[in-house]
């Protein structure tokens, strides 16, 4: 590419930049223009994993501010993720690398994560990742790992404990995956496609993947028959016609 036609295309694309700052240069620019703890990238695509696999990405965190900063907390928006960064207090200019991992036991398709991070004065930043996760006949087979176990129970286990009504059962354990009342998010829609007894099964026994566990207690989910069946008359008492 002549270097005439290199500078008539960056000038389109950045539009004010000069000639004599590299792409790279102009893209970090971009990437700190504000005041700060910032993500470099803050979208990042992880590619295809296998179910089950451990998917693992390292961000930048940069402080773009004139003085120290201290990265206060860094959470991610599913359990399954976790993010280290390798300093906690960054000086002016300074960057260190943010280690993450995303467990995709149970996913499937399509997946959007966010990391938040607070710095010492609270501010706020997030990134965004996105993996595509395959079906792996493997991790089906084998059965041995659950959303209810280990450090996945406090969020897909325990919230249910003490649940009496239909809608605060399902707030608590489904609507993460199936979206405010059944509508659907990562998970299908649920609403106005079962009989009672048949959504009953699904919700105790399951669709038979790691998706979709059983959730009743019997199967070592959290619910007990009376929790089942609460829900159960609340998800069809809604109004289907939507
Ligand atoms: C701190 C609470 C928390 C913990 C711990 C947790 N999750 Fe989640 N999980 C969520 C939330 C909230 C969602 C809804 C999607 C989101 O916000 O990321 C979710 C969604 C999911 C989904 C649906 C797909 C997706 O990612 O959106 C799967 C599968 C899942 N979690 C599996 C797990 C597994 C396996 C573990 C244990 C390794 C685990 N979760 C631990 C809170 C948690
Ligand atoms: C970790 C995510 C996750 C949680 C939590 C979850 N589900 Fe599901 N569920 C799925 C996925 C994914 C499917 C569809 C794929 C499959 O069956 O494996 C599904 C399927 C279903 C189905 C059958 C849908 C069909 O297409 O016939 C029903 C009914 C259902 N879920 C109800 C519930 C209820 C009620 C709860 C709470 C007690 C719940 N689910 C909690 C992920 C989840």
């Amino acid at each position: 590419m002549s270097m005439a036609f290199r500078c008539f295309l960056m000038v389109v694309i950045m539009g004010i930049l000069g000639c004599n700052q590299s792409v790279s240069e102009a893209a970090s620019r971009q990437a700190v223009s504000s005041e700060g703890l910032v993500f470099d990238p803050i979208e990042l695509d992880m590619g295809e994993v296998l179910e089950g696999e451990q998917a693992k990405a390292v961000l930048l965190i940069r402080n773009n501010s004139k003085g120290f900063i201290q990265i206060a907390k860094v959470e991610s928006s599913c359990g399954c993720t976790t993010a280290e960064p390798e300093t906690h207090l960054l000086a002016s200019g300074q960057f260190t690398p943010l280690h993450i991992t995303v467990d995709t036991f149970g996913k499937l398709g399509n997946v959007r994560k966010s990391i938040t991070l607070t710095d010492g004065k609270g501010k706020m930043i997030k990134a965004w990742l996105s993996l595509h996760v395959k079906h792996n006949p493997h991790v089906m087979g084998e059965g041995k790992r659950s959303i209810f176990d280990g450090k996945c129970a406090s969020c897909h286990f325990e919230p249910a404990q003490g649940k009496t009504t239909g809608k605060a059962v399902y707030d608590a354990v489904c609507m993460m995956c199936h979206g405010e009342n059944g509508t659907g998010g990562y998970a299908p829609s649920i609403r106005g496609k079962y009989e009672e007894d048949a959504f009953k099964q699904l919700v105790a026994n399951g669709t038979g993947t790691s998706h979709m566990p059983g959730f009743a207690k019997k199967n070592k989910g959290p619910l007990s028959q009376m929790q089942i069946d609460a829900l159960a008359r609340w998800m069809l008492s809604l109004d289907n016609s939507i």
